[in-house]
């Protein structure tokens, strides 16, 4: 078997994007550019990855969790061609290919490495590049090929003719190489430019000069290979990849009321039959059940949607967990560790945070549910506050099943109500209560006769 190896160019500032974020760590559909090479990379199983960082290298680093890559520190940027020859000791006896990826580059596809790698194999070239033809080339290196259409070099934007500006022909910045040749090769490579760097694809006039075979592939969609350079390509393609996600669900049953305003990231999974309305984002590992309806301006992260759930108009989920058929919002916040039963309704005003809430209970109004655990088919009145903090420390609360919790009540936390608790209206929990129990507060109620009128009459006379 051939060895099969990764470079991923990741050390550039990207100078266009104006930024103090380097280039690969700007997120595209929630995830560092960058890692949307890698990703794509992985799914060869290489013998090895290698990723060239420098501008940020720390940054970039902790961007990526896993172990399995070697990081390499180009100190400098002194062009693509000194990028890999940093990656040089990486594939130090390497027999086999290398494919040469961009980390600004990131909707390369699977398919069309696997086609570059058999073709370079197939031809036992020195080095493989897959071009495209661009109605806008601008910004690209140009192909340059003889009569016979054979590829001859290629040629940067910035050293091109005008004549070779007018090639629609570009280098995708997309290569396999194989090993032995590139490295040897790449020690050759001159500055002699405008941008007075060491252009990797100078490695092409090198390998011709030594009769090595050089090919080209051309890629069909154009879109797989289109850089990132600037924000505005950045937010082109952002818009591209949502368009895709997007239609991949509609495909999938998932009914959708105006894809433009919905942002759905490609963690996320959809059930068949769930209606998404308009300014609906989903985003990191939220999995939405089958038959759903989302009204619309929900912002949901790292959320698990049962099966007919009903978020009404405008939620806000993060790190929760909802069950079958519970009904959310309107204007509901759901904060981590919320983790609602089935036909749990909550419903305008209220935030829970770390609340196991059971089923059928309800909380409709105005509430705050924070540290607490609440049994099956209760009901939580409108302006319950669990007052779960004292300024240093959180506390538990906890209301067993069935309990009806009247309206203004504030339970202050540490504290425990049995199961079938009555809670009188305006309310203030301190201590306990035994299941089947009715706590109240002692408060009188007093009337006063004609009262609003003489206040009045008070007021007018002390006003000037
Ligand atoms: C490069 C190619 C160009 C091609 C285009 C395709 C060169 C000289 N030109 O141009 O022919 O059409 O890609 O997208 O290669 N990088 C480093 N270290 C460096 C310089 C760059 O790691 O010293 C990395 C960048 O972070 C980036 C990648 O290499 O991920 C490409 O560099 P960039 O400056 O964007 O090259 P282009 O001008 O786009
Ligand atoms: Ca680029």
């Amino acid at each position: 078997m051939q060895e099969l190896g990764v470079v991923v160019l990741a050390a550039g500032q990207g100078t266009r994007m104006k930024s103090n974020l380097p280039k690969v760590l700007h997120p595209l559909g929630g995830r560092p550019l960058f890692l949307h090479v890698l990703r794509t990379a992985q799914r060869l199983n290489p013998n090895a990855v290698a990723i060239v960082i420098g501008h940020g290298a720390e940054a970039v680093r902790s961007a990526y969790a896993g172990n399995d890559v070697a990081w390499i520190l180009q100190e400098q940027q002194r062009g693509t061609g000194h990028a890999v020859l940093c990656a040089k000791e990486a594939f130090k006896g390497f027999k086999g290919e290398v494919i040469i990826l961009s980390g600004d580059v990131p909707f390369i596809r699977e398919q069309t490495l696997l086609m570059l790698v058999a073709h370079h194999r197939s031809r036992n070239a020195a080095v493989t590049l897959l071009t495209a033809f661009l109605d806008e080339p601008k910004g690209y290196g140009r192909i340059l090929r003889d009569d016979h259409g054979n590829a001859t070099g290629i040629v940067e934007e910035k050293d091109a003719t005008p004549a070779q500006r007018g090639i629609r022909e570009v280098n995708a910045g997309v290569y396999v190489v194989s090993a032995s040749f590139a490295f040897a090769a790449l020690s050759e490579v001159k500055n002699h430019n405008q941008q007075g760097e060491y252009y990797l694809p100078d490695i092409v006039a090198i390998g011709l000069a030594q009769r090595a075979d050089i090919e080209t592939v051309r890629v069909d969609d154009v879109r797989e290979m289109l850089g990132v350079n600037t924000r505005e390509e950045l937010a082109f393609m952002e818009k591209d990849l949502r368009q895709s996600i997007n239609k991949k669900w509609m495909l999938a049953g998932v009914t959708f009321k105006d894809p433009d305003t919905t942002y759905i990231e490609d963690g996320v999974t959809i059930g068949k039959d769930t209606v998404i309305g308009p300014n609906t984002q989903l985003r990191g590992k939220t999995v939405v059940g089958e038959r759903c309806q989302i009204d619309g301006s929900a912002f949901l992260t790292d959320a698990q949607i049962g099966d007919e759930v009903h978020l009404r108009f405008s939620v806000v989920m993060t790190g929760c967990r909802v069950a079958n058929g519970a009904i959310i919002g309107p204007f509901a916040h759901l904060r981590p560790g919320s983790n609602l039963g089935p036909n749990v309704h909550i419903g305008n005003f209220v935030e829970t945070k770390e609340a196991k809430i059971g089923q059928g209970t309800k909380a409709n109004h105005l509430t705050y549910l924070g540290d607490v655990t609440i049994g099956s088919e209760a009901n939580i009145g409108a302006g319950t506050i669990t007052c779960n903090y004292d300024g240093f420390h959180k506390y538990n609360t906890t209301i067993g099943d069935r309990v009806q919790v009247g309206s203004d009540t504030t339970l202050i936390a540490p504290v425990s109500l049995g199961d079938d608790v009555y809670v009188a209206t305006a309310s203030t929990v301190r201590h306990d209560v035994p299941a089947g129990a009715l706590v109240y507060n002692q408060r009188d109620e007093r009337v006063r006769e004609g009262w609003t009128e003489q206040k009045r009459k008070k007021m007018k006379g002390s006003k000037k």
